[in-house]
Formats: structure tokens, sequence, C-alpha cells
């Protein structure tokens, strides 16, 4: 049986579920990629008191983990610039890398993937979007025979925690304490809830589908912030919820790229996928719609997309990237400016008469079309919500109404979400 030799680097959280599906895990790894995976040496600054590494060497230095006699470094330190260095420095010392750092993908990608081109060694980082929920080798293998129309989903389970749990009634404040409580949410959240993990992945994932850069250009990135539990009341009055979804989607020549909250129909299926995990749909021309589910962070998890991409190296010979290959089937991102899309905004507004043909004759004023607008029950104040749905117009358009509605005599308030047309 063929062995392939591994060092770690980083002896954290990752590092321990991979040290731990090793070995519980090890017969049906064996009988499923016919290779023996060894820990060679871990590089580890400090010792970690929840994994006890038995005889594997470990050596205090994490570069140094490079010089020993091994055929892969999996990169678990996190972080963006030490990572780089770390993974460049392995490269070219002619070591296959595996990594779950989406942030050092998302930011330095392209010029670790050039390297290790040039150096003729691979670089695989499944558990880097969505931990081990197959979506990486799904687009690069799975899929190879299809054109990918849009990729779009929930990609951070914080965010899409603390959506369903408002969805059934619950406060934005409580739901993200009692996600910190269980563990889902880092003590700082803001990564999660502000939507830049979310549009790491998607950038990374339009990487892989379109060929955009990586880095990619700047794109458009909102969270879950504003959201109140009453928009999800009148949401669900009208066949909608609200989900944090991040997309990459081809529009003619161009990508959308974009990560930011949406209505989206109740109908769905990526309506029906509540709590912490992830989920995804992926238009394809041969195969239509496809749907992928499952934990996106978690130690074991992140093990199980590791060791995947570690089976890969071993059963793999050829010197496949998962990137595309052709420079012509690069795209430039679409502006976020010129995008279309329908909005609902909940006016909160004086309970005096006239106040609804203010806000309609506005609309009218600057072309936009109305679907539905609705007076509903009065709050405390003398104020009433209004519920409008716009037809679609362009996002261009957007900032200046929503600043013309506020600017209404009678206005007090105004939240608005995009709603995500099928
Ligand atoms: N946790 C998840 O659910 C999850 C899911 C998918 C992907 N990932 C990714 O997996 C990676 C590791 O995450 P984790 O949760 O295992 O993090 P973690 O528990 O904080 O572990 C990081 C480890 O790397 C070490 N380290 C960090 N910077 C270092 C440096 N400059 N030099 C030497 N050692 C250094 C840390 O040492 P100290 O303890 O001394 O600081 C620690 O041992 C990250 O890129 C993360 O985004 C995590």
């Amino acid at each position: 049986m063929k062995t392939l030799k591994i060092g770690i680097c980083g002896w954290g959280n990752v590092a321990t579920g991979l040290f731990n599906a090793l070995s519980e895990n090890s017969a049906v790894i064996k009988d499923n990629s016919g290779t023996d995976f060894h820990i060679e040496v871990i590089g580890a600054r400090r010792d970690n008191p929840k994994c006890d590494p038995g005889s594997t060497k470990i050596v205090r230095d994490i570069f140094e983990v490079i010089n020993h006699d091994i055929d892969v470094v999996v990169e678990l330190i996190g972080g963006v610039e030490v990572a780089r260095e770390l993974i460049l420095e392995a490269i070219k010392n002619k070591k296959n890398v595996v990594t779950a750092n989406k942030a050092v993908i998302y930011h330095h990608g392209d010029e670790i993937f050039q390297s290790a081109k040039k150096n003729g060694v691979r670089v695989l980082y499944e558990s880097a979007v969505c931990a081990g929920t197959p979506i990486i080798k799904l687009l690069t293998e799975e899929l190879a025979a299809n054109k990918i129309s849009k990729i779009s989903g929930m990609l951070n389970g914080t965010s899409n925690f603390i959506l369903s749990n408002m969805e059934e009634g619950s406060e934005f404040d409580s739901t993200l304490a009692l996600a910190q409580k269980e563990g889902y949410a880092e003590p700082d959240p803001a990564f999660d809830i502000e939507g830049m993990d979310a549009a790491h992945k998607i950038g990374i994932l339009s990487s892989i589908a379109y060929g955009t850069s990586l880095p990619p250009e700047d794109f458009y990135v909102e969270g879950i912030t504003e959201i109140q539990k009453s928009d999800f009341h009148y949401a669900m009055e009208m066949g909608y919820t609200i989900k944090h979804l991040a997309v990459a989607k081809l529009d003619k020549n161009n990508i959308e790229l974009r990560a930011h909250p949406a209505l989206i129909n109740l109908d769905s299926h990526l309506a029906n996928l509540k709590g912490v995990r992830n989920g995804m749909e992926i238009d394809t021309d041969l195969i239509g719609k496809i749907h992928i589910a499952g934990s996106g962070a978690g130690q074991e998890s992140t093990a199980s997309g590791l060791i995947s991409d570690l089976v890969h190296l071993a059963n793999t010979p050829s010197m496949k990237m998962l990137q595309k290959s052709s420079d012509s089937m690069k795209y430039e991102l679409s502006l976020f400016s010129e995008l279309v899309f329908q909005y609902y905004f909940y006016i909160e507004a004086e309970d005096i008469p006239g106040v609804m043909a203010s806000i309609t004759s506005l609309l009218a004023s600057k072309s936009v079309g109305i679907e539905s607008i609705v007076q509903k029950e009065e709050l405390s104040g003398n104020c009433v919500p209004i519920i409008l749905i716009t037809d679609p117009f362009k996002e261009d358009d957007y900032s200046s109404l929503k600043k013309e509605l506020l600017d209404l005599e009678s206005v007090r308030d105004i939240r608005s979400i995009r709603i995500e047309s099928d």
C-alpha cells in the first residue's frame, strides 16, 4: 500500500480534528483510498491540551515542517500573511499544500496557484469553502461537463442560524448571543454577521466556476445586522423568507458577484435550509439545478474536507489544479449599480391622511413601478408600517429613492431588502 507523508502546520481546533479523524477512521480511509496517510511532523508553537500527538514529532517553528521528508504540508494556522509566506515557501520546496484557509486563498489565490504550477506541485482547498460539505471538487470535477449559470446559497452558518431563529420569532441580539453560547459564532462575530465570511467563499467559488481573479475585484457585501424580526412576518405574508445569500451568476459576458440579505420564495429549496448548515443551489445546463447542504464548520466536518484533498493528492497523479486552465474562460465582474432588483421596503410613517399618496407619487416621479403597497395595523405613537414591493429597477437609483422616501415629512423610519429572482 502506498503512503502519503504529511506535515501539519498549526495545532489548534482543525488540526486536532484532522489528527483524530486520521487515526479513528484510519481503516475506512485506507480501504477507500488504498493509501496509508502518515503524519510525520506537526508544527506547533505550543502544546495542545486537547490532543495528545503520541509519538508524532513536534517542532516549534512551523516553517521547519517544510524541511522534513513529507509529500504535503497541511496549513492550518489561519490568518493571511504568515499563511501566504508558509504556503509559498512549501511550494518553493516542491511540497504539495492542503489548506482550510479561505482568507489566504481569497486574498492570494492567484499568486499561490501560479507558483504551484511553476513548481509542479498542487494546492488543494476543499475545506476552505463550507468545510467538509463537498463543493470545490463538485464544481471542478463532477460538474466539469456543465456550463454553470448561477451559484447561490447561504455560505455562513452563523448568519443562517440567526435568520432561521428570527423566522421563528426570536430577536437578533438574543439569537446572536445563543450562537456564541453554542460555539457557532466567534466571540467577535463581525466577520460572520457583516457578510465577509460568505463573501470570501463566493469569491473562491466564482474563481473556480468563472475564472474570476483571487483576490476578486471589489464587489457588493452587506450583512444581516439591519434585519428585524417583523421583516420576517411581513415577508412571509407575501410568500417570502429572508436569507443571507451569496451569489455568483453569469450575466451575458460578465459575472454578478454579491453577498447580501435577500427575500427568497418560501417554497424554494434554499428557503427550507434552516439552522447552522450551509446550503447551495447550482444552476447547470446539463443536469438543471443541483442542491447541496451540510455542515460548514467544525473540526470533524473540516477534517473530512482535508482528508478528501489528501486522498485526491494520493490518487490523482496528474497535475490537475482546481482552477480554470484557460485564460479565455476568464470574466470581468458586472457593476453592481447596473443590476436590477425588486425591493421590499418597510416604511414607518405617521398615520395621517395623504401619507400613501406622498409615497406613491414619489415612486411615480422616479418611474419606479409598484407591485404592491399595504398599510398595516397601527403601531404605538400614531405610526403605521407600510409594506411596499416595487417592480424591478436599477440598483443605481435605489439609494436616492431610499433617501427621498426618508425625507418625506411623514416618514420616520425605513428599511429595505432586495428580492432574489428565481
Ligand atoms: N474551525 C472551523 O470550523 C473551520 C472550518 C473551516 C475552515 N477553518 C480554517 O481552518 C484554519 C484553522 O482554524 P482553527 O479553528 O483550527 O484555528 P485555531 O484553533 O485558532 O488554530 C490555529 C493554530 O495555528 C497556530 N498559529 C496561528 N498563527 C501561527 C503562527 N504565526 N505561527 C505558528 N502557529 C500559529 C495557533 O497557535 P496558538 O494556539 O499558539 O495561537 C493554533 O495552534 C483557519 O484557516 C480556518 O479559517 C476552520
